[in-house]
């Protein structure tokens, strides 16, 4: 599979069968790690980490993924590097592909990562924009791998705000074979651009994206429920409006009774309390501290991809 050397901005960008190798990887790598075996290929590379946004899992699992893989890495808050300063996304990619063998970035503006990307000599990898979150879906669909066995053909429901991550399985569902229904409350839809390339992904592998705003409609059935925080990091300022706009897409177990018996509850985290009850957060269906441990093992599988 050649990936090393490209940049990870979107699955978008990504066929089937790449998104496949690096679930497999991740499997592999899980396996490994679990015998304390470690993979040396980033030996002597490193990896500067941008974080313009707090992070707790896509920090430590890539810090954790670079000391097993035998690299290093550098953690660049905005604030104490000199892009927090003025200095401008431009230069500071070209000073830090001179010095660095991969580029990590958290940031507001999706655009600001593309920029990144487009003058760095050495792969730029997304850990999540205002547009996507691709490396926490390939942890998502490892998951569901795992606890059902397969992802073709499941059905997966998302009530709540469609954002980032909303975006990110809206693409990863349409290119691995999974039904996705979306349901938001009006105006808060995920955009049209995203909706139609997943809808034409979906046409290749004939699954079915349905995007409403009917909560019950999109969990009836499901194998599998997500949402995620109404409030994205950088949107604090509409924190009022939102959480009145979304007051009836909580996650309950009331709307959970219409999935399958055996659904199963996922979240990226971090969990504010107010999209899930704590009943459906702490309940038997919740999986979301396997899904949080996968960051680790698909991040794994990534850097050694595109970096190693
Ligand atoms: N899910 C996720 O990306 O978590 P962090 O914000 O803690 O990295
Ligand atoms: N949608 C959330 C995801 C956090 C991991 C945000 O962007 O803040």
């Amino acid at each position: 599979m050649k990936l090393k050397g490209k940049s990870l901005l979107s699955l978008k960008d990504f066929t089937a069968e790449e998104i496949r190798f690096l679930l497999d990887e991740s499997k592999r790598l899980k396996a490994d790690f679990k015998a304390y075996k470690r993979d040396k290929s980033l030996s002597g590379m490193t990896l500067g980490m941008i974080f313009q946004k707090r992070s707790t899992r896509t920090r430590v699992s890539t810090e954790v993924a670079m000391y097993f893989l035998g690299g290093h890495a550098i953690f660049l808050s905005s604030a104490d590097i000199q892009l927090g300063g003025g200095e401008t996304i431009k230069d500071t990619s070209r000073v830090l592909a001179r010095m660095v063998d991969g580029i990590l970035a958290r940031v507001y503006a999706h655009e600001d990562v593309k920029e990144l990307a487009k003058y760095s000599t050495v792969p730029v990898i997304n850990a999540l924009s205002d547009k996507y979150h691709p490396l926490q879906i390939l942890a998502d669909l490892l998951t569901i791998e795992e606890h059902k066995g397969r992802l073709v053909g499941l059905k997966l429901a998302w009530v709540g705000d469609g954002n980032n991550v909303c975006n990110s399985l809206l693409i990863g569902c349409a290119k691995m074979g999974l039904h996705m229904s979306v349901a938001t409350p009006k105006g808060y839809e995920p955009p049209n651009d995203v909706v139609s390339m997943a809808k034409d992904f979906a046409e290749e592998t004939g699954v079915k994206i349905v995007i409403s705003n009917d909560s019950v409609a999109a969990v009836t059935d499901a194998d599998i429920i997500v949402t995620d925080t109404f409030i994205s990091m950088g949107e604090e300022d509409q924190e009022k409006e939102k959480l009145a706009a979304f007051k009836d897409y909580i996650v309950t177990e009331e709307l959970c009774s219409n999935a399958k018996s055996d659904y199963s509850f996922m979240h990226c985290l971090p969990y504010k309390h107010k999209e899930a009850t704590e009943e459906v957060f702490e309940s038997e269906h919740s999986i979301v501290f396997d899904e949080a441990e996968n960051r680790l093992h698909t991040v794994m599988a990534v850097l050694n991809a595109f970096m190693g």
